[in-house]
């Protein structure tokens, strides 16, 4: 069995966050999801997360997720250190599983390159084998030391290299692949003598060369996999990479980017084939989208669901659902709970929320519709207004089929508007309106004659 053993307790001070370091996100979900995602992508088969600094919150937050979780004891008096943080996972290990530690900041590590480790592990029937990668600046990372010919002999931690040793290229990603046994045996081994003051897990690599084992070192294909996240830049770093891995994906799916350099699609975002997105769009959480959209600039898209050729211009879409050949905006905003029929029109400054609209419905211009339930082939003129709160709470408005809802008109609620009926323009509507009927809700218009000239107006200057 493969058992992964990844470490996620160390404080990451150097984040300067109250967020424990693994929670922090990149393309809108936490780094250490897409180190779960890859492991449980490959032929992994038992997930164990170490959890020390923010233990309580991370758990929280995978609680849904197929994992065992171990505590890492901290405070000023408990070992610190990778070597202490697999300890912690070791009860669940028999002798006979291959286990592979990976680090919970290394978000960019692929399913393939685990695969990959495996089987170099397994073809080469080593004790431990060291996914390496040779970096230009290698600066920070343990180093790689290897005997004339080319086993690993030791790890040297950047802080305990001599000069000499700090300009080795070849650098320890912190991801291994182990004899369940053997790491066992090398982590009853460490000691914390170096110049942290740890228990490195990278001495048992040491230990079990010494005695004979045979430990392999396999360089991944990309180094780009293997960059940690200590900091804020380079979360940054790690954001951008995964955005584009993300992009490129949806590319190669069929979807149009105009400018992918410039398109923030977060993880788990789906989009159909022929959809065309302009630059500068944002789409965002548990979002899909159609086949054959357009998504013009300027637009942010979270939580929604839009089917197929849906058009949105410059709009800010939550949480809500948009029925197919539906063209939004510019300007428009669907706040949370809006069910936006097919071939709707909602345009230039039109407000929804919680607002059910049927097929062909259209609202054009300037309106706000809030708690409502619109039929089929409604007009919502410009300036309509749902008047949904009355100062304690909301109430509903219902507008039937076919309803002719004329500019500028307040809509009172709690009230019903059945289908066919007609709203004169600048009516403030407080009663129900049945079917067929024409409301007028205004006040008389009154024209006196020649008043300007009877108040001697007209030839003023
Ligand atoms: C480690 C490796 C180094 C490697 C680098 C790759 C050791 C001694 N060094 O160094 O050779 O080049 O990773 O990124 O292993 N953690 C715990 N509990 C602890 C300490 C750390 O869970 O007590 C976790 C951290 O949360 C982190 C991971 O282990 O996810 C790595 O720890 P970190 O302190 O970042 O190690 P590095 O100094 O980067
Ligand atoms: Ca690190």
């Amino acid at each position: 069995m493969n058992i992964s053993i990844i470490l996620a307790a160390g404080e990451g001070t150097r984040m300067k966050s109250k967020l424990p370091k693994v929670l922090h996100k990149i393309c809108g979900k936490p780094i250490l999801e897409y180190v779960l995602n890859a492991s449980k992508g490959a032929e992994v088969q038992k997930n164990i997360v170490i959890v020390g600094y923010g233990g309580e919150e991370v758990k929280e937050y995978f609680k849904e997720e197929d994992i065992i979780f171990e505590n890492q004891p901290i405070g000023e008096d408990a070992p610190y250190g990778t070597g202490f943080a697999v300890m912690q996972g070791l009860k669940h290990i028999d002798d006979e599983s291959t286990v592979v530690v990976l680090c919970g900041d290394t978000p960019l590590i692929t399913k393939e390159t685990l695969n990959s480790l495996f089987e170099y592990h397994k073809q080469g029937d080593y004790a431990c084998t060291v996914l390496t990668a040779v970096l230009e600046d290698p600066t920070g990372y343990g180093r790689i030391l290897r005997d004339d010919k080319g086993n690993i002999k030791r790890i040297v931690e950047h802080k305990d290299a001599t000069v000499d040793e700090q300009k080795i290229k070849e650098i320890n990603s912190g991801v291994y692949c182990f004899n369940g046994k053997l790491l066992k045996y090398g982590l009853g081994k460490i000691k914390a003598d170096n110049a942290q003051g740890e228990l490195y897990l990278t001495d048992v690599v040491e230990i079990l060369g010494k005695e004979g084992y045979n430990v392999g070192a396999y360089i991944v294909g990309d180094s780009v996999e293997i960059h940690g996240i200590n900091n804020r830049v380079q979360l940054a770093f790690c954001d951008k990479v995964m955005r584009k891995r993300i992009n490129e994906r949806h590319m190669l799916n069929g979807v149009t980017l105009i400018d992918p350099e410039t398109s923030y699609i977060e993880e788990g975002v789906t989009i159909g084939r022929d959809t065309i997105i302009y630059p500068n769009v944002v789409l965002e959480g548990n979002t899909s989208i159609g086949c054959n959209c357009i998504i013009r600039s300027n637009t942010r898209i979270v939580d929604s669901s839009l089917a197929d050729g849906v058009v949105v211009e410059s709009s800010l879409i939550e949480e809500s659902i948009v029925g197919e050949g539906t063209k939004i905006g510019p300007n428009a905003h669907l706040r949370p709970k809006s069910h936006i029929g097919k071939n709707v029109k909602i345009g230039n400054f039109v407000e929804t929320k919680n607002a059910k609209l049927g097929d062909n419905t259209k609202a054009g211009h300037l309106a706000y519709i809030g708690d409502a339930i619109v039929g089929r082939n409604v007009n919502i003129g410009c300036g309509v207004i749902f008047v949904n709160y009355n100062g304690k709470d909301k109430q509903i408005t219902k507008v039937g089929d076919n309803v002719f809802i004329g500019s500028n008109s307040n809509l009172v609620a709690p009230v019903n508007i059945e289908d066919w009926a007609y709203i004169a323009a600048g009516s403030t509507i407080v009663e129900d309106v049945e079917e067929g009927a024409l409301s007028i809700a205004r006040a008389q218009q009154i024209n006196k004659q020649d008043w300007v000239e009877k108040k001697g107006l007209k030839n003023k200057n």
